[in-house]
């Protein structure tokens, strides 16, 4: 057994309540989001507390505008792979862009789906106090929810942009209203995103759930960043507020690139990189292969 698959077996899942203890303990809840399982895997592998499978996938992944067009078969596709590649991190569905808000029961029947379907272990919806009815008739199903306040992405059209919010004293009193809200309504965790780190830490020491912050500074309980942004794989538009632990996007061209040229030049496949036939078999087939044999 190698060393990182021995340190994984003796890891145990992440559920709500490990959150709930580490939140209490102080020790920082550390959230990416995933969408595929070649990303879930080195999630798991990397050790991280949660992950989100993001609506942002519309936009990283499917190339969207926005995550407006974002629907529950796409979510529930991507979540489904994530499943696979994560065994411990608590794992967390998205829910997309008019699967909860017009009317409650689709709202907990959609929830459902992400763990019936899925295997995801709770889900997030996007809204303050407008959102708590709902958000308090899916935990009462027995549904794990993340809220998620501030620049709430499946706004972007009313907010006029994706720009920060809780930049006044009112906006921010608001802001603290509808985390309470969410709170009382049974929510685990709240997203703050996109806010003021002064009101992102005066909100998550008012709170008595952890908050996840992405641009909220580092006063959150924990922190989320978009696996492509944070990784540097995506390169058309990077918000102020990531930090890019790599720059993967030149590597995949630089890669990409290396190999047309080879491709091109004859270089590849070298003759490592070929399966050989049996000579005895080889003699069967008589002259005619030699013209299309290989170059190297
Ligand atoms: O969809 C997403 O990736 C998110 C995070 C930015 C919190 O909602």
């Amino acid at each position: 057994m190698s060393a990182t698959s021995a340190s994984a077996s003796s890891r145990r899942k992440v559920t709500v309540q490990t959150i709930l203890d580490q939140y209490r303990r102080g020790q920082p809840i550390t959230v990416v989001t995933a969408y595929d399982y070649p990303s879930a895997v080195a999630v798991e592998e990397a050790g991280l507390d949660v992950i989100l499978v993001g609506d942002s996938l519309g936009m990283v992944v499917l190339g969207h505008e926005s995550t407006l067009p974002v629907t529950m078969a796409d979510m529930l596709r991507h979540a489904q792979a994530v499943r696979r590649g994560a065994e411990h991190p608590l794992l967390i569905g998205d829910m997309p862009f008019l699967s909860y808000q017009a009317e409650v029961p689709e709202a907990v029947r959609n929830a459902g789906r992400f763990l019936a379907e899925a295997g995801m272990d709770a889900v997030k919806l996007e809204g303050g106090g407008e959102m708590a009815a709902t958000a308090a008739a899916i935990v009462q199903a027995g549904i794990p929810v993340m809220g998620h306040i501030g620049l709430t992405p499946q706004r972007v059209r009313q907010m006029g942009g994706y720009k920060v919010q809780g930049r006044t004293a009112a906006e921010a009193r608001a802001l603290l209203a509808d985390a309470r809200a969410l709170t009382e309504a049974g929510c685990f965790s709240i997203v703050l995103e996109s806010i003021p780190a002064e009101v992102a830490s005066w909100i998550t020491a008012e709170l008595a759930i952890p908050t996840i912050g992405i641009g909220a500074g580092a006063g959150t309980s924990g922190q989320v960043l978009v696996y492509h942004d944070l990784l540097g794989y995506f390169d058309r538009f990077t918000p102020k507020f990531v930090k890019r632990y790599a720059h993967l996007y030149p590597t995949i061209v630089a890669a990409l690139r290396d190999y047309k040229t080879e491709v091109e030049g004859h270089q590849f496949p070298g003759a490592e990189h070929a399966v050989t036939m049996d000579p005895a078999e080889l003699q069967k087939l008589g002259a005619p292969w030699r013209e299309h044999a290989p170059r190297h």
